[in-house]
């Protein structure tokens, strides 16, 4: 009762339809398979007379024309996909079960990369977290790891998403993306502080998609086969080294090029130099969480002090051939997750395990996973029917579960992991915030060439800031992070350095 033919079978489909083809496969046909006799010219009453709407070819290419479009993605939109491998080269069977990670095991991958905030053919050289969304086509089901380029994140609740999201996007008013929105935003928000210090390094501005790691930001749980888990954080490390453009190279190469990320990638991949990652993990245990002075599940911190293990390398070495059907119909979700992978309580995390998959269900549609970008290599079998565009080959009267007659069963062995709980519900934010440390920690690992641009960057932006309580604000929370930060992007915006100081002096870590 296969809801959905494997890949291999739909090869042979495929393969047996072709053989249908007519003879005169060259020409060009309607969408119902019928030669079109003339392309250049519409059908007219005459000479004179108007168009007529008998004209199918006419009338079907501008429809057909008419909706080309799906919706963008409401973040991330412009982006640039490749596929690959990915080759699991350590034996960490005791931290996990899922089979992509068995020693040696190669797997299939189809790789994103993106800017986030403005539209589908927006410029690649703006400064913006990059996004690095991996599918791994598992032999247990497809896993997505969709991560970005930057370690932490600006916020550590779904709930505030929305919120930031309209912030930074163009403004509904002028449609022009403005500091004096974002910032305003920004000002109630001291938890973003170690995001945007990054953001404002020239890390905001990688000089292309090889050139930059992923990382997954949030905490996930790896879990073995008796069912014990580890906490665990992703980095992908570029074997190309990581490598940006401060803001006079990117202003530069836009001028010339605002594509240059997407055209680097396909560049390197047709001359076959083949971009590649190490994959790394820090593995947290349980017991050892509540140890730290900050929140290991907050996606505002990096686990500074905890060692990497590597676990494999992944190769990119072919490219999409229809843009619009493998990487604009793409749909990564953080809920794609095989057996031995689950996520962590990060509360940021647990909002983005139902917005993708929500998202995508409007975005691609109902089916949108059949699509054979999104589609696992194993056989997909439930009762999930029906929906717009369905192309699967479910057959059968049993569409339910459990049943006499059925064939399909759970499986005990893929049963999520148990999370001992106690206490009541609440709405409150976490206890250990600590919202500036690692700011000022990043601030002091820069050399002094990269905290002038730093400072240079973040002045170009907060100096349009017209409201002097959200500047001010501001600058207390890099005065906050490191008082010689602060006081440097205070000058630079000649703003009181002792009253920024003052208000410094009254927010808590
Ligand atoms: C609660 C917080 C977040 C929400 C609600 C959210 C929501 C979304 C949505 C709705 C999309 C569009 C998906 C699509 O249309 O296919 C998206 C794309 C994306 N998001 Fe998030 N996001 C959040 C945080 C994050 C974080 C923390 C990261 C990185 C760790 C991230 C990385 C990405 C990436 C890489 C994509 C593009 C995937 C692709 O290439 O198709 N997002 N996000």
């Amino acid at each position: 009762m296969a809801n959905q033919y494997p890949l291999h079978t739909l090869g042979v489909i495929a393969l047996s339809l072709s053989l249908l083809t007519p003879a005169h496969a060259a020409s060009l046909t309607r969408d119902n398979g019928a030669v079109v006799g003339d392309n250049q010219h519409s059908q007219t009453a005459g000479p004179n007379g108007p168009v007529l709407l008998q004209d199918v070819q006419l009338i079907q290419k501008l429809q057909r024309f008419d909706r080309e479009r799906i919706p963008e993605r409401v973040v991330h939109a412009r982006g640039a996909g490749a596929y690959g491998t990915f080759e699991a080269s350590a034996d960490i069977s005791a931290l996990t079960r899922a089979k992509v990670f068995a020693k040696g095991s190669k797997t299939p991958v189809f790789v994103r990369f993106s800017t986030v905030i403005h539209g589908l053919h927006s410029p690649e050289t703006l400064r913006d977290p990059r996004g690095f969304a991996t599918k791994f086509y598992t032999s247990e089901g497809n896993w997505d790891l969709v991560g970005n380029n930057l370690p932490v994140f600006f916020i550590r609740d779904a709930i505030k998403f929305p919120d930031m999201v309209h912030s930074l996007k163009p403004s509904p008013e002028t449609n022009l993306q403005d500091p004096n929105r974002f910032f305003d935003f920004f000002a109630h928000q001291p938890e973003a502080t170690h995001m945007l210090t990054r953001l404002y390094s020239d890390y905001g501005i990688p000089k292309g998609y090889q050139y930059m790691d992923g990382n997954s930001v949030h905490a996930w749980k790896l879990v073995n086969a008796q069912g014990r888990y580890v906490y665990v954080k992703f980095h992908w490390a570029s074997r190309q080294g990581q490598h940006n453009l401060t803001m006079q190279q990117a202003a530069a190469i836009q001028a010339q090029d605002f594509n240059h990320a997407s055209r680097e990638l396909i560049k390197a991949i047709k001359h076959k130099q083949y971009p590649q990652w190490d994959l790394y993990l820090q593995v947290m245990q349980p017991e050892d969480m509540a140890k730290l002075d900050y929140n290991p599940l907050d996606a505002t911190k990096i686990w500074s002090g905890v060692p990497e293990q590597k676990v494999g390398t992944m190769t990119l070495n072919r490219l999409p051939a229809n843009i619009f059907q493998e990487t604009e119909q793409s749909a990564f979700a953080p809920s794609n997750l095989v057996p031995g992978i689950e996520p962590s309580e990060d509360r940021l995390l647990q909002g983005r395990i139902f917005a993708y998959a929500d998202t995508q269900l409007h975005r691609v549609g109902s089916n949108g996973l059949q699509l054979p970008v999104n589609r696992p290599l194993v056989a997909v079998d439930n009762n999930n029917q029906d929906g717009a565009m369905n192309g699967g080959q479910r057959q059968g009267g049993v569409n339910y579960e459990p049943s006499r007659q059925g064939s399909l069963q759970q499986d005990a062995s893929a049963r999520y992991s148990q999370l001992p709980l106690s206490g009541s519900t609440q709405q409150a934010g976490i206890s250990k915030t600590l919202n500036f440390r690692q700011a000022g920690e990043f601030y002091r690992s820069l050399n002094k060439q990269e905290q002038a641009n730093l400072i240079a960057n973040l002045a170009a932006d907060l100096g349009r800031v017209r409201n002097e309580a959200t500047r001010n604000t501001m600058l207390s929370y890099f005065y906050k992070a490191d008082s010689g930060y602060g006081q440097a992007i205070s000058k630079a915006l000649n703003a009181n350095v002792g009253e920024i100081a003052k208000l410094a002096a009254q927010l808590h870590e």
